[in-house]
């Protein structure tokens, strides 16, 4: 039996997902979550709130419950899946195209101060936490079986505190991390799966191009994006 778990930070970025009929609604305090089991794969399906705390918190939660609880007959987590929107930083992605993270950084982290290099965490060695190179192949594949009319692309994918929505921003993303597009919680779960010893993908659908006109372009984007994305995780999961 294979074990996924799905986690948006809002109800809006699962509920596509989850309605149907196909899951049932369960607690386990203080997330509740959404399951089914078809005897050969059961996906957990849950939602955290915005951010990296909320994130990690939610993560480790979860991750623990199901390799302990006696309701999922203590299965490990074969993948932790971040579904949800994002920011687009590079000028290739427009709105409604889907974006995988080949590997996640903060660009909030900054110790620079002490010396350190910008968006590293002075406990790891690196600034990004890279996506096993057979999950992205596996997205690849579900996304060639489909004939989308969106894009999709792998690459580097920046989380921190912060809506991003102006210029000066995003060209710090941009040349500070080779960013293809921002988030709020995309590497926070990756470093909590990581310590873990877990697979993970983070993947997005564009609701906005991170600038001025961002707040507006992210209310009306956003469900858009959030159906192209579904139909794709649909056929990962
Ligand atoms: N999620 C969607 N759009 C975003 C943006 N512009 N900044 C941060 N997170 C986002």
């Amino acid at each position: 039996m294979k074990t996924v778990l799905v986690i948006g930070a809002m109800e809006e970025e699962i509920s596509p997902l989850v309605s149907g009929g196909d899951y049932e609604k369960k607690d386990a305090v203080p997330f509740t979550y959404y399951l089914k089991n078809d005897g050969k794969t059961q996906v957990v399906v849950t939602v955290s709130k915005v951010g990296k705390v909320a994130m990690a918190a939610c993560v480790q939660h979860f991750i623990t419950l199901i390799g302990s609880s006696p309701e999922f007959a203590g299965h490990t987590i074969d993948l932790v899946i971040n579904t949800g929107v994002a920011g687009a930083i590079s000028s290739k992605l427009n709105q409604g195209d889907i974006v995988v993270g080949g590997r996640l950084c903060q660009h909030d982290m900054d110790v620079t101060g002490l010396g350190y290099e910008i968006g590293l965490n002075p406990d790891y060695d690196s600034v990004y936490f890279e996506t096993d190179a057979s999950v992205v192949n596996m997205v690849k594949n579900a996304y060639e079986s489909l004939d989308a009319d969106y894009s999709l692309m792998v690459g580097t994918i920046a989380s921190g505190d912060q809506f991003i929505s102006s210029r000066e921003k995003k060209e710090f993303i941009e040349s500070g991390f080779g960013a293809l597009a921002c988030e709020m919680e995309g590497a926070s779960l990756a470093q909590v799966c990581s310590d873990n010893g877990v697979p993970f993908l983070v993947i997005r659908a564009i609701s906005d191009k991170a600038d001025g006109e961002a707040p507006l372009s992210y209310n009306d984007f956003k469900e858009k994006a959030i159906v192209n994305l579904t139909e794709l995780l649909k056929k990962v999961i």
